[in-house]
């Protein structure tokens, strides 16, 4: 499976920042330094800024660079796959905004919205198409009635599956499921993507990655989301994306199936403390 172990120039900050919000945006400072007003880094980024929210919106994501060493600024944007171009648009453009007010002059910036996220930074990000970063892990802090092997075992499986429908049954590299439970929770909702460009393998193991994360830091959580560069999923158990689920799975047979996907082992925990809040969600960052 392709995990890899990238040095990771955001995870540092998790030790850093006060408490992130308990509602969107959610952001990563990076630790590559800062650049100064009208700087070329400022100039190349605000160029950016002007393109690459409309190019993002024709198929939901865009990647590109601006300017030259050191001044080089790479960006990458992804919305999620039910999002039409409007709202795409509109998310991105928000988030270079939102970038630069919540980390101020800052080089490398992860930000995080419902509908999108953006990247941008002096860290040539486009090198690989299977570096996932540090992801940004969000969590609400309500747990299920059902016990955290029932419960995490259902998620992930929810997950494999509509990773599975992501990576290889979609151009957009999305897809939505619902699964039947308890009577506490009738149904959980799932969301699986990777950037478009990744290819059916490299999208499967990215998402295997992530997923199996979910018994080490989610335990009968009630949702969660991982949000990677390259690959992201959340679960719910309300419905939380438009256009219905395209995937449907029966409730899990009890005794439950062993939680998720084989041959996956979670990486340590070397993102830092967790952050707390607020009453409804957690967040926090690991090291991939
Ligand atoms: C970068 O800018 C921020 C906000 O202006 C400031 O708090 C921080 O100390 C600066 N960092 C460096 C390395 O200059
Ligand atoms: C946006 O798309 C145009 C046309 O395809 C391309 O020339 C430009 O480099 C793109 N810009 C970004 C930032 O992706
Ligand atoms: C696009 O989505 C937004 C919110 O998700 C919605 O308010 C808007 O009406 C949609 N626009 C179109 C043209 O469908
Ligand atoms: C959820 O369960 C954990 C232990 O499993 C407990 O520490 C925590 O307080 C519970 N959270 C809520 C919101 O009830
Ligand atoms: C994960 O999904 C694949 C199909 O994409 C399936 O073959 C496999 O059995 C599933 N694994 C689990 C644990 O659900
Ligand atoms: C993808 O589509 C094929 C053929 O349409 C189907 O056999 C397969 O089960 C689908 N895979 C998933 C994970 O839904």
């Amino acid at each position: 499976m392709a995990r890899h172990r990238v040095r990771c120039l955001l995870a540092a900050a998790l030790l850093l920042v006060a408490p992130m919000a308990a509602a969107q945006p959610w952001q990563f400072c990076g630790q590559s330094g800062n650049f100064s007003a009208n700087s070329a880094y400022q100039s190349n980024l605000r160029q950016l800024s002007a393109t690459l929210p409309k190019n993002a919106s024709a198929a939901l994501f865009a990647a590109g660079s601006l300017g030259t060493v050191p001044d080089i600024v790479y960006a990458l944007a992804l919305c999620r796959g039910d999002a039409n171009a409007s709202a795409c648009e509109s998310c991105v453009d928000n988030a270079f905004q939102g970038g630069q007010q919540l980390c101020p002059y800052n080089k490398d910036v992860f930000i995080v919205y419902d509908l999108c996220y953006l990247r941008f930074t002096n860290r040539n990000l486009l090198a690989s198409a299977t570096d996932n970063g540090s992801p940004m892990m969000l969590m609400n802090a309500q747990n299920a009635s059902a016990t955290a092997e029932v419960f995490d075992a259902a998620a992930a499986t929810l997950l494999n599956a509509t990773s599975g429908y992501a990576a290889a049954n979609s151009s957009r590299r999305f897809a939505t499921g619902e699964e039947a439970f308890d009577a506490a929770d009738p149904t959980i909702y799932g969301l699986s993507q990777c950037t478009p460009d990744m290819s059916p393998d490299d999208c499967r193991s990215c998402l295997g990655g992530i997923i199996a994360l979910i018994p080490q830091y989610f335990g009968r959580k009630r949702g969660a989301r991982v949000i990677g560069t390259r690959c992201n999923y959340r679960y719910e158990v309300y419905p939380f994306f438009a256009g219905g689920s395209m995937l449907r799975l029966p409730a899990p047979a009890a005794p439950p199936p062993a939680p998720g996907p084989a041959n996956m082992t979670p990486p340590a925990h070397t993102g830092g403390e967790l952050q707390i809040c607020g009453q409804k969600s957690v967040s926090f960052g690991v090291n991939l």
